[in-house]
Parts: C-alpha cells; sequence; structure tokens
C-alpha cells in the first residue's frame, strides 16, 4: 500500500490569500495543530523575505518535532542561505526551490533564455543540497511548460541533488486527465529516481481534482492547503483530498495518507479563526452544512441507516456534534477535561485564563457548546501577547442623538482614555479606538456572526482594517457576548496584529523573481 506524502502550504501559499497575513504567533499555533494533523512537510515560510518571515520559519523550526519543516526558496544564492539558516534548529529539514519553465515566465518574467534558467537551477539545487539533504525543485508554471524542457531540466535539477520534484499548476489552468497523462510521463522518464510532487490552484474548482487524478498518476506527494486557502481561488483543499483517499481507498490502489483525520475539523476551524477567512457553508467536508441534513427524506433515511446518506462520518473529521458541554457550576478539572476530550492542552498559565475567561462566560451564558470553547481559547491564544488591551468601553444611548463612545486601553502599563462621537455607535467605537492609540484605521470589512444558537450566543466580529495605504489590510477578531464589545476587540486585535507584522507586510507579491 502507497503512503501518499501530504505537503501543507498553509502558511506560505495560504498566506498569499488576500488579508491572511498572520503574526509569528498564530503561525506557530497553526504549525502546532498541523503537526497533530500528522502533516508530513509543513512549509512554514519564504525565510528571506523580511525579518519577520524569517523569525516565523525559525521559531517553527525549533517547535515542530514530528513534521518536516521547509522553506521556500528562489533559485538565488540570498535566498537559500536564508532559508538553510531559517532551518538550523529543524529535527527534519527542507528547501524548497523553485523557477518558472514555461515560455511565457522565462521570456516575460525571468527574461532568461532556457539554458540559463537550467543553469540557474542546477546552481539553486547543488547549494540548497549542501546546505540540507532533502531538497525538493519545482518547475513553476509546469504546466504550460513544453516536456521537452521540463525532462532536461527535471533530469539535470535530480543530479544536482533534488529528491523531490514538484509540478505546480500555477495558474489553475489543467483538468483532470489531462493533468494525470502529464504527471504520468514525468512518472514515467524519472523511474523512482525522485518522489513526483503536485501542487495544484483553484482557478477553474479542479485543484482536488487535479491532485487526485495526478496521485492516480503515480504521484507521491501532494501540496495542499488547510480550508482550501491561498492565491486568487486558492489552493487544493487538504480536507478534501484526505477524505477522498480515506473514503475511496478502493479507487487509488489502498493508498492513504499519515492524516489522523480526526484532527481536521479542529485544523479547519483554527486556520478560519486565524485567518478571518471562514470556508463557504456547502465547502466541502468542513462547511457549517458539509453534514447537516436539511430533507425530511434524508433525515429519515439517515436515521433509519446512516449510510443511505452519509458516505463519511463527521466523528471521523473530529467534528462532535455540536454538544451542550459545561455549566457555570464545572471546576477546573471537568474544564481541562474538556479540553483533553476536543484534543486541546494549554500550558498552566494560559490554561488558568482560559478557566477564568470560561467561568466569566458561563456566568452570562446558559449553555456553553464545543465551538464556544474553541473560540475562547484560540481568540485567548491570539490575541496574547497584545500591545493595546482594551479595558473598558462606554457607549451613549444611540437612539435618536449623537452615538458616543469612551474607551479605556491599556499600553505598556499604563492607561489611556478618550472618546469620540461618530456617524453610527460601530463609527464611534471605532474612532475612539483611532483617538486612544493614535492610528487611524479605514474599515473596509465588517462581520458579526452568532457562534451558535439561541439569543445569548457569543457575537464573533471580523474587521478588515488598512492602517497604512502602503500596506495590505489586516484581519482582526473578537469575541464577546456584547456585539460592541467584541467589535472593539476586533478593531484592536487587527492593530496588534499590524504593529507585530509591520516589518513583513508588503502590498505587491513578495515571490516576483
Ligand atoms: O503555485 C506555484 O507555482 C507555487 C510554487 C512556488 C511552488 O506556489
Ligand atoms: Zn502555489
Amino acid at each position: 500500500m502507497q503512503t501518499i506524502k501530504i505537503f501543507d502550504t498553509t502558511l506560505r501559499d495560504g498566506e498569499q490569500s488576500p488579508g491572511a497575513s498572520m503574526t509569528t504567533a498564530e503561525k506557530i499555533q497553526i504549525a502546532h495543530q498541523l503537526q497533530k494533523l500528522g502533516i508530513d512537510v509543513i512549509e512554514a515560510g519564504f525565510a528571506v523575505a523580511s525579518p519577520g518571515d524569517f523569525d516565523a520559519v525559525s521559531q517553527i523550526a525549533a517547535q515542530i518535532t514530528e513534521s518536516t519543516v521547509c522553506s521556500l526558496a528562489r533559485a538565488h544564492e540570498k535566498d537559500i542561505t536564508q532559508a538553510a539558516r531559517a532551518l538550523e534548529a529543524a529535527r527534519s529539514q527542507r528547501i524548497h526551490t523553485f523557477i518558472a519553465t514555461s515560455a511565457i515566465h522565462m521570456e516575460y518574467k525571468l527574461r532568461m533564455k532556457p539554458d540559463e534558467v537550467i543553469a540557474r537551477a542546477v546552481e539553486a539545487v547543488k547549494m540548497a543540497h549542501s546546505a540540507v539533504k532533502d531538497v525538493e525543485f519545482s518547475c513553476e508554471d509546469a504546466t504550460r511548460s513544453d516536456m521537452g524542457f521540463l525532462r532536461e531540466i527535471i533530469d539535470a535539477v535530480i543530479q544536482a541533488g533534488a529528491s523531490t520534484i514538484n509540478l505546480p499548476d500555477t495558474v489553475g489552468y489543467a483538468v483532470p486527465h489531462d493533468y494525470a497523462r502529464f504527471v504520468k510521463e514525468v512518472v514515467d522518464f524519472t523511474a523512482g529516481r525522485a518522489v513526483i510532487s503536485v501542487h495544484c490552484h483553484n482557478d477553474l474548482g479542479l485543484a482536488t481534482a487535479n491532485s487526485l487524478a495526478a496521485i492516480g498518476a503515480g504521484a507521491g506527494q501532494v501540496e495542499c492547503t488547510v480550508n482550501g486557502l491561498g492565491e486568487r481561488a486558492g489552493n487544493a483543499a487538504l480536507e478534501e483530498i484526505v477524505m477522498t483517499l480515506k473514503t475511496r481507498k478502493d479507487l487509488f490502489g489502498g493508498a492513504d495518507t499519515r492524516i489522523n483525520t480526526r484532527e481536521i475539523y479542529p485544523a479547519s476551524r483554527l486556520v478560519a479563526t486565524i485567518c478571518g477567512i471562514e470556508p463557504q457553508p456547502n465547502k466541502a467536508i468542513v462547511g457549517k452544512n458539509a453534514f447537516a441534513h436539511e430533507s425530511g427524506i434524508h433525515q429519515d433515511g439517515v436515521l433509519k441507516y446512516r449510510e443511505t446518506y452519509e458516505i463519511m462520518r463527521a466523528e471521523d473529521i473530529g467534528l462532535e456534534r455540536n454538544t451542550l458541554t459545561l455549566g457555570k457550576l464545572s471546576g477546573s478539572h471537568a474544564f481541562k477535561q474538556k479540553l483533553a476530550d476536543m484534543g486541546i492542552v494549554l500550558e498552566e498559565a494560559a490554561f488558568a485564563k482560559a478557566f477564568e475567561q470560561f467561568k466569566q462566560l458561563a456566568d452570562k451564558k446558559k449553555t456553553i457548546y464545543d465551538d464556544d470553547i474553541r473560540m475562547l481559547v484560540t481568540n485567548e491564544a491570539i490575541n496574547a501577547p497584545a500591545i493595546y488591551e482594551l479595558i473598558r468601553m462606554q457607549l451613549t444611548d444611540c437612539s435618536g442623538g449623537v452615538p458616543s463612545c469612551a474607551v479605556t486601553i491599556r499600553k505598556d502599563e499604563e492607561e489611556i482614555t478618550d472618546a469620540a462621537i461618530g456617524n453610527g455607535t460601530i463609527d464611534a467605537v471605532f474612532k475612539a479606538i483611532d483617538r486612544v492609540s493614535g492610528f487611524s484605521g479605514r474599515l473596509i470589512d465588517y462581520k458579526v456572526e452568532a457562534l451558535s444558537e439561541g439569543k445569548d450566543a457569543l457575537a464573533k466580529v471580523v474587521t478588515k482594517v488598512v492602517f497604512d495605504e502602503e500596506k495590505p489590510a489586516i484581519m482582526g477578531h473578537g469575541l464577546d457576548l456584547d456585539t460592541m464589545m467584541a467589535s472593539a476587540q476586533a478593531y484592536i486585535h487587527a492593530l496588534n496584529s499590524y504593529l507585530l507584522m509591520r516589518d513583513r507586510l508588503q502590498k505587491f507579491d513578495r515571490m516576483q523573481v
């Protein structure tokens, strides 16, 4: 039975999704979840892009012990030396270097002749191989490249030391039967000298189908992201590939992965929460409706015999039905046990904080669900360490008058209070925060969602704010029983994230060659 390697690029290609920039602390949290999931290779980032990216890759390299940690590097000396340095502490390291191989990219983007491209690729692979044993080489825009040229460059980089050859469908142009034929040709001529990997983008909605067709054609590694996050229409979705291989083993010669599928749902929630990008409700596997049966005929069938309408069990992806969990009388033992059942392990200080928050919530909210607890813990982790902390907020009655808001925040042990009026309540809240912080954000998106049913549900607010017109928008999240408090937290979270990431935020493609 073949084990397909899962290469996760949520932290690198996924982060290239508009608005999905993550702080180092957030990336580390996701990396730990990817390790729990059983990912073979975690692409932790692009070390040369900025000191912040370098720091994220090196911290992940130092903390992750069960998965190989990888950094992307263009075929440039500086990229490769920075990738190698960032990976020094990793137990298992990989450098992933790439150069474009299609005529259109070589002529218009690289402005290089094919011979020069081969020479550069060989040089890069040799340099990477002198630093780490495990080197992956990607032929960027492979699906629009000439097969004769691909043969030449692939042979040359394998000789130079590449042990994985990746064939990205960079622009999402491939269709399954044709991609399978293309991959098989490379599998055949490389004849076991390297693992053949695939990396599909979803521009035509075919990323998962293409990845699976490639597995059928002999690919040994698939590159993907949690929730299909990624540039433009995204990358192939990890959960779709893994669950298809599990559910339709019969069609893939028994090929399987090392993934612990029960960690899929927690991983999906974590990535959605951190990036502020929710999967669409009808998204396969992890969408809100993926396991919901609305029609009476279906419900009746499932009740009589589950397999009449269900091909997978919700439990297999770690989606326990949104169960009633704890109440206000639950003690710290019960809370710890509940977290353990949900696969959440916290250090002592984080546990104490989470328990305190749980007690506060339980005082006000009668029914607490698993998702409430998951959000509470994630929210606590991603909001710390905070630069600005919301201490108090007071709103005037806004029924007909001029809405105003007074805010107190803490920065470096100092409390600062100020107030503002606005065109509406939210406007007043955000303007008051601008006054106390001295920053002026431009709100470009604002979403409120109830985390569970009931009038007393926790409100989850996501804001997208631009603090510097030269830099991309930043997501912020807030969680509270009170929507206005959650909004203020979300705005402050965006500001904190902006300040933590300021050095590495660039508006334009960070990968230009
Ligand atoms: O889509 C792509 O071609 C990439 C490469 C850098 C692997 O992300
Ligand atoms: Zn890509």
